[in-house]
């Protein structure tokens, strides 16, 4: 696609809209909550905060610039910036990234549209802890329920895809995204009014350092990358369909200050909840689907409070999906010349048959495992802890030493437009510390940090 023809988001609200869109998901919460919960709480959310900061606005804005100077997909901007190069291959990680994401990512999904059908049949009344759990455990570890929400949620977020980025994705998420926000304000409200939700307060704000370990540090810094969308390709998608006319380094403090605020008000409308309730708040992936009816269920008005949190999630889920879809169909469409219709349809062949592998794994293929991990884990772990932020790490590099500073700067004022005060800090940012912070936090995991004598 050339410049000229390439289709712009149409409004600076269709901009962030999308990529908070892409941002919010069940990244915030359903994986937020849950790692917080295992992690200890305010020590987790402290460590989270710092890299969503030094590491999650440097790499998305340096993301946009990518995208928005490449005018093309994630692969194709890097060949364009970087000709004869061996920078692409970033994009390549990018694609395979958001197909393993999507593996796993939209059983999940299919999971909130069977507690949507769940919420309106009413079945969370009078069901205690251990009911809910076994209701969870039977439904997630069935062979076929879970495959053929899988289905009925991929055919959506494919259709919105066949639709465009006009048509599709700028509509729905100028629609479901300010839903979203209210959704769970309205939670939050209700949550921290619970009698004895205070605890739960506290353990979301009084931070116990003692529970911080290095994998406690890499897994905050996996979940500020896939809270974020970043490392992979998505906001240079993004970025290449924003218009000249956005300022670039105000979309990324919207996006990021929204996203933050939706992972938090999430863990504050689970928390409270979850101690009102006397519930360990250690549960995991199936913190939300367990607490959470077990919550409705109890107070006043659950029955409603339940429908729309669950329709919360499936639409946040929805907005991710696309997004990631977007990256490998851009890809697909601009690199391999598919038409768009053909691109999205394999890729929906394909993430489906990742995402049955991953569903399956959880029931009947519980036994079968690679690096002593099923496929679900495995698509959840090697993507946030190793992809995206080696992806985040050569995105930085790419930034802070391949490209000119001064292309850097005239993309982010647009030719003197918008003041860009902040330049230096950026480009100190990207050439340093997000580099050296990710290698750290990846050398340390591997034990290597000790070795090296710094931990
Ligand atoms: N950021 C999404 C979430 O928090 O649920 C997940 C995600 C979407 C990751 C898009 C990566 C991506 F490209």
């Amino acid at each position: 696609m050339s410049k000229e023809q390439r289709i712009n988001f149409s409004s600076k609200l269709a901009v962030v809209a999308a990529a908070a869109g892409s941002a919010v998901g069940l990244g915030n919460i359903w994986r937020f909550p849950y790692e917080l919960g295992q992690y200890g709480g305010a020590a987790f959310l402290i460590i989270y905060v710092l890299f969503v900061v030094l590491l999650g606005m440097p790499i998305m804005l340096s993301e946009f610039i990518i995208g928005r100077m490449g005018q093309s997909d994630t692969v194709g901007s890097f060949r364009k910036l970087a000709p004869g190069g061996k920078w692409w291959i970033i994009g390549i990680m990018g694609v395979i990234t958001s197909f393993l994401i999507l593996g796993f990512y939209s059983v999940v999904a299919g999971w909130t549209m069977e507690y949507i059908y769940q919420a309106i049949a009413n079945q969370f009344v009078s069901k205690d802890t251990a009911t809910l759990t076994q209701v969870f455990v039977d439904f997630s570890t069935d062979t076929f329920r879970p495959i053929i929400w899988l289905i009925v949620f991929i055919i959506i977020s494919a259709g919105i895809i066949m639709l465009g980025v006009k048509d599709g994705i700028e509509k729905s998420t100028k629609f479901l995204m300010p839903l979203l926000v209210i959704i769970i304000i309205a939670l939050g409200i209700r949550a921290v009014t619970l009698p004895g939700g205070s605890e739960g307060l506290r353990f979301l704000f009084q931070p116990d350092f003692s529970k911080i370990t290095s994998g406690v540090v890499l897994s905050a810094m996996g979940q500020a990358f896939f809270s974020l969308s970043l490392g992979m390709g998505c906001m240079i998608t993004y970025g290449s369909y924003i218009s000249k006319k956005n300022h670039l380094s105000h979309t990324v403090v919207e996006v990021t200050m929204m996203d933050t605020l939706i992972a938090v008000l999430a863990a504050v409308a689970i928390f409270p909840a979850v101690f009102s309730l006397g519930i360990n708040p250690g549960f995991g992936p199936e913190l939300v689907f367990i607490t959470l009816p077990n919550v409705f269920a109890q107070m006043p008005g659950g029955y409603i409070w339940s429908i729309l949190f669950f329709i919360l999630l499936c639409v946040a889920a929805l907005t991710s999906v696309i997004s990631l879809m977007e990256v490998i169909v851009a890809y697909l469409v601009e690199e391999i010349k598919l038409k768009r219709m053909t691109a999205t349809i394999l890729v929906t062949i394909i993430i489906l048959i990742l995402g049955v592998l991953a569903s399956l794994s959880i029931g009947v293929w519980k036994e079968v495992k690679i690096f002593n991990m099923g496929f679900f884990d495995l698509f959840d772990s090697i993507t946030s802890k190793i992809f995206m932020p080696l992806g985040g790490l050569l995105i930085s590099v790419f930034t802070g030493w391949v490209l000119s500073k001064k292309s850097i700067r005239e993309e982010l004022s647009t030719h003197g437009k918008f003041p860009t005060r902040y330049y230096n800090a950026f480009i100190f940012l990207v050439r340093y510390i997000t580099p050296i912070c990710i290698s750290l936090v990846l050398l340390n995991q591997l034990g290597l940090g000790k070795w090296l004598g710094l931990s």
